[in-house]
């Protein structure tokens, strides 16, 4: 029989190579190849048409198929997992170190508890200690959470196995794990792969939701294989700026909703607290009208949520490469906003520096604040307001006209529940509405125009 072929695992992407190689020629990363078991190497002559058990079918509409999901109380939380825990099911939680992950799933976690459900919190990272800390700074003490530290996946399934079973397993890290029957040191792809196996195989059969946490990398990915994410059934993402408050958690995969759903929180000193009008957050601040800013109201799944754009055209005396700065927007549609403001509509930023940032650190990646976009750099390069209280929404395509957009209706009633009093947009019929005045911009020159002879 051949020799099995050697097969080295990058410990970074998970990608299989024959051949050891300083570097991987997926990732790039140096120094992460490293052996793994032969695979079994299963004989074509095998006949696998008999012998088998009979598998059972059942039809799609079986009545209970529907899994009763358990809220857990936070409802920014519950939201963007699609309305709660399901039975049986696991979700990884991914996100920068220090973003808030164990503060939110600790929070959550004693949501569940107070509920009078059974939830156990296994730290790999922090002692016993510093998670009570935690706690009690989040005025969590008294929660029934049961709590332990311990990184071994055999002690902690042989404990479970013991006791009643929790409605809610939190994991934190699935990176910091440890299984015995695997070779390898915690945090390595089949540590990782394996010990996620075994817990995700003990919710499946017990019934309790499972929560892993995830390490990012530095590219954004979560440690470890991707073959994570296909195990677990949601993937979510735990963001924001580091820097500013607020925390976006966003379901990137969800075997049980949709995707598009976020919840909102601002992180204070006592913990994280729920968004529910997050339009107030990323608008706060705004006073004074100011030329370069403008208001739009972008949809985050079914909500909208009105955020800033500001942006500020520097001109450059000397014949320097002029810099174009963008925060929070894809630099590649600016680029492109800007070739259509210039050949469209007769302006030049050739000989300017254009940086433009969304306010509050928020991402923006709806092709309807194009206009909006155009608005502040037009508002900004003719150094004018715009009106005050105005939101601006619509597509803009190369040849200028400004477009429809999904929800137009939805957008602008958040508008107006705001206090904003008018909307410029596409000319659409549907945006009229009582709440507020509508101006129909049908080519972006109309909107240079206007402003420029304000
Ligand atoms: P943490 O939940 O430990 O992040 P992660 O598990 O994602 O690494 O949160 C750590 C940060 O949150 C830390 O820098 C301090 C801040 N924080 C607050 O601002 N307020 C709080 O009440 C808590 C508990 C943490
Ligand atoms: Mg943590």
């Amino acid at each position: 029989m051949a020799k099995p072929k050697k097969r080295y695992v990058c410990q970074a992407c998970g990608s299989v190579s024959h051949r050891w190689q300083g570097q991987c020629a997926d990732c790039a990363e140096w120094n992460t190849l490293v052996e793994d078991a032969p695979a079994t190497v299963f004989s074509l002559k095998h006949d696998l048409s008999s012998g088998g058990r009979a598998v059972k079918f059942v039809d799609l509409d079986k009545p209970g198929a529907m899994p009763v999901r358990q809220k857990t109380g936070l409802a920014e939380f519950d939201r963007a997992l699609g309305g709660g825990l399901v039975p049986g099911s696991a979700i990884l939680m991914g996100g920068d170190p220090g973003i808030g992950k164990s503060t939110l799933l600790l929070q959550a976690a004693a949501k569940v508890a107070r509920e009078g459900h059974g939830v156990v919190y296994v730290s790999g990272e922090e002692a016993a200690g510093q998670v009570r800390m935690r706690a009690a700074r989040l005025g969590l003490s008294d929660a029934p959470v049961k709590l332990a530290a311990a990184t071994g996946v055999r002690d902690i399934l042989t404990t479970l196995g013991g006791m009643d079973t929790p409605k809610l397993l939190v994991i934190d890290s699935i990176q910091t794990m440890h299984s015995d029957t695997i070779e390898g040191a915690p945090g390595t792809v089949s540590q990782v792969r394996g010990c996620a196996f075994e817990l995700i195989r003990y919710a499946k059969e017990t019934g309790a939701t499972l929560v892993l946490v995830g390490h990012v990398t530095k590219d954004g990915n979560i440690a470890g294989p991707r073959v994570l994410e296909h195990m677990v059934d949601v993937v979510m993402s735990f963001e924001g700026e580091r820097s500013h408050q607020y925390r976006i958690l966003r379901a990137l995969k969800n075997r049980f909703g949709a995707v598009d759903e976020i919840g909102v929180f601002a992180m204070e000193g006592d913990g994280l607290e729920e968004v529910d009008n997050p339009s107030l957050l990323f608008l706060s601040g705004r006073e004074q009208p100011m030329a370069g800013s403008a208001v739009f109201p972008a949809m985050e799944g079914t909500r909208p949520v009105l955020v800033e754009i500001q942006a500020l055209i520097v001109r450059l005396q000397s014949g320097a490469t002029p810099r174009r700065a963008v925060v929070g927007w894809d630099t590649g549609r600016l680029a492109m906003l800007l070739a259509v403001l210039e050949s469209r509509c007769g302006l030049s930023f050739s000989s300017a520096e254009v940086y433009l940032n969304v306010a509050g650190g928020y991402r923006l990646s709806d092709p309807a604040a194009d206009l909006a976009v155009a608005a502040a750099l037009v508002s900004a390069l003719a150094d004018k307001a715009l009106p005050q209280r105005s939101a601006w929404l619509g597509e803009v395509s190369l040849a200028g006209e400004v477009r429809p957009v999904a929800h137009g209706g939805v957008r602008l009633r958040e508008a107006a529940k705001l206090g904003f009093d008018r909307g410029f947009g596409p000319p659409d019929a549907k945006n009229s509405s009582a709440e507020l005045e509508y101006v129909g911009v049908g080519q972006l020159a109309n909107l240079v125009d206007r402003v420029m002879s304000s």
